[in-house]
């Protein structure tokens, strides 16, 4: 797939059907998150992979903007590692994020990106992960089978871009 047309259509899905994931293609999504560009080389990055209904229905009822989690068949959450990167440890991880949402698209997958870090949020994601205090719980992503097509919009690029010096 032509990487432009991913980037175009790609759409935050929030409606999934039931229809499980193929480990194949879920290899490949963390494949491209493992490949994301990272500051100094350090990758300091984990993603835990929930596929297992009750986990998947407790971190729903916890981000009270990712209801759906229930319902897509995968979550991956997204953390970060001060110790790899103490300056980069919160900005590479969503480097990572975004070469997944892409792959996922590339394999007829959609996702949503949801924020986690810095909300109350993220001491919940923590118990019910065991995720280790040393490391942040940056976001997560649901991904799954969809029929639901949505559109978007954006700024316009001269409303955002300027030419030279601002
Ligand atoms: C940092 C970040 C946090 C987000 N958090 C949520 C969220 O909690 N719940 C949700 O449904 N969508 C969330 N989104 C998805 C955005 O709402 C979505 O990307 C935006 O509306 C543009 O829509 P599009 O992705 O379909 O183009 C988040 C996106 C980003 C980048």
């Amino acid at each position: 797939m032509n990487v432009l047309e991913a980037i175009r259509n790609r759409r935050s899905i929030r409606k999934y059907l039931s229809k499980p994931v193929e480990r194949e293609k879920l290899e490949a999504i963390l494949e491209a998150g493992r490949w994301a560009p990272s500051a100094s080389n350090k990758q300091p990055w984990h993603f835990v992979v929930v596929t297992k209904e009750e986990k998947r229905k407790a971190l729903a009822d916890a981000h009270p903007y990712g209801r759906f989690m229930a319902e897509s068949p995968v979550v991956i959450v997204v953390l970060g590692d001060s110790e790899r990167h103490p300056k980069y440890y919160l900005a590479d991880p969503h480097n990572a994020v975004m070469n997944m949402l892409l792959a996922a698209y590339a394999h007829d997958l959609g996702t949503c990106w949801m924020g986690v870090r810095d909300t109350d949020i993220e001491p919940k994601f923590r118990d019910l992960l065991n995720i280790p205090k040393s490391l942040r719980v940056i976001c997560c992503i649901s991904i799954g089978y969809h029929e639901v097509e949505r559109d978007s919009t954006r700024r316009q690029l001269d409303e955002i871009v300027r030419w030279e010096s601002y």
